[in-house]
């Protein structure tokens, strides 16, 4: 039987590491992405000589989640080609960047709130079979030095991002209680990997360090992330979609704390670069201090559990940006230059 997968924000970081490999695991499903192309959207991401793109199975709806015409548009396409098969959506799509929340919330609000609930209406009304919802643990809000988020933590979103996208799993919550819906939450730690925009730390810190540019490191840079291979959390999702439970919230995590300055200095000695690059910089405002997942219930209910560690996927994941200097140099330009200068003064 066929499935047909509509993938909302698939032009992202993320959504773009799940498009290319499902073309890989699932290549008979047909892949309907549907997304706005923001400054963080880049159908680039999906092309190559074996980027998904170019396969029959896979279409590109250039709209908007938060408006129910080009959502409609995306369902009809993706409906139109399942027959007798199954519909299933995994969502993405969302203003993603905690630094570009604080600056102004109301985009976060519009996609990530709003944007969700015009998707799930029409989810229920084509009868989807699964509706994953790609969530955060930054909606569980900050940890002190010892501890961990699971799925029964309270919800505790400190910035407006993570306020927003506590706003869209109740939503998705409210749904499968209300109308029986058959919604999934993931809520995943830090991704690292190909594709992500230079405004996230990662990146960020790759693309200076190689220019010999300064590097930010907000306040302390002793707050600590549990960072994630991409690829992995593209497996945890897989897994979910095909195997999860209805209803259900599902940790992902990588096992791998860092400050972020153990994260720098880490790259640094991967770029063979010097730790003079660091340069602390004002602190990001209510800035969460530490995040830490436990992941055992994917991992004893579904099977799953992250495959790289960290001393493998960072060289991977360097590699894999010094290979794409002119990828970079593309999403570096225009908008982001503005926000940049707006962020960091110019720095
Ligand atoms: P991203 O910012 O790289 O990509 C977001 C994508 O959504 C872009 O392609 C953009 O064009 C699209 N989009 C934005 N607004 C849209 C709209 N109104 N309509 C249609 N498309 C729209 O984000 P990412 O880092 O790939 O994150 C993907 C998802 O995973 C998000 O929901 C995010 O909250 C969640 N998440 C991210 C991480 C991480 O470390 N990056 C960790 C946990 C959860
Ligand atoms: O935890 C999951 C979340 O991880 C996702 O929900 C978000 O979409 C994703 O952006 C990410 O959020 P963070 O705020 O943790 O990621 P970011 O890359 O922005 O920052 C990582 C850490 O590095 C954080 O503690 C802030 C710090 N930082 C970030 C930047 C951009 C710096 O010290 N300097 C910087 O210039």
């Amino acid at each position: 039987m066929t499935t047909t997968l509509l993938v909302t924000g698939g032009a992202g970081f993320i959504g773009a590491n799940f498009v290319h490999m499902l073309a890989e695991l699932r290549p008979d499903w047909r892949i309907v992405n549907l997304d706005a192309l923001t400054y963080a959207g880049n159908l680039e991401n999906l092309e190559g000589p074996d980027g998904p793109a170019g396969k029959a199975n896979y279409s590109f709806v250039h709209g908007d989640i938060t408006k129910p015409e080009d959502v409609e548009k995306a369902f009809a396409s993706a409906a139109g080609s399942t027959g007798a098969g199954t519909l299933a959506v995994v969502h993405f799509a969302a203003e993603s960047h905690v630094d570009r929340s604080i600056l102004g919330g109301l985009p976060f609000v519009n996609t990530n709130v709003v944007g969700t609930q015009v998707l799930l209406d029409a989810a229920r009304r084509h009868h989807v079979a699964r509706f994953v919802h790609v969530s955060t643990d930054e909606v569980y809000g900050s940890l002190g030095p010892t501890g961990l988020f699971t799925e029964e933590t309270p919800l505790a979103p400190n910035s407006p991002y993570s306020a927003s996208k506590t706003g869209s799993d109740l939503l998705v919550r409210a749904a499968c209680h209300t109308h029986g819906f058959p919604g999934l939450i993931t809520r995943c730690s830090n991704n690292y990997g190909p594709y992500q925009f230079p405004e996230k730390f990662l990146p960020l810190m790759i693309a200076n360090a190689s220019e010999q540019k300064p590097i930010p490191v907000y306040g302390d840079g002793q707050q600590v992330r549990d960072w994630l291979y991409v690829r992995d959390h593209c497996e945890a999702l897989l897994a979910v979609l095909e195997k999860g439970v209805a209803g259900e919230v599902y940790n992902i995590g990588g096992n791998n704390e860092l400050t972020n300055l153990q994260l720098v200095r880490a790259v640094l000695k991967e770029l063979g670069q010097p730790e003079s690059l660091i340069t602390y910089v004002k602190d990001r405002p209510g800035h969460d201090r530490r995040y830490a997942i436990d992941a055992s219930k994917i991992r004893r209910e579904l099977g799953w559990a992250p495959r790289f560690t960290f001393a493998e996927a960072l060289p991977l994941t360097i590699r894999w940006y010094r290979a794409h200097q002119a990828w970079l140099g593309r999403v570096r330009s225009g908008a982001y230059r503005e926000y940049y200068a707006r962020q960091y003064g110019g720095r």
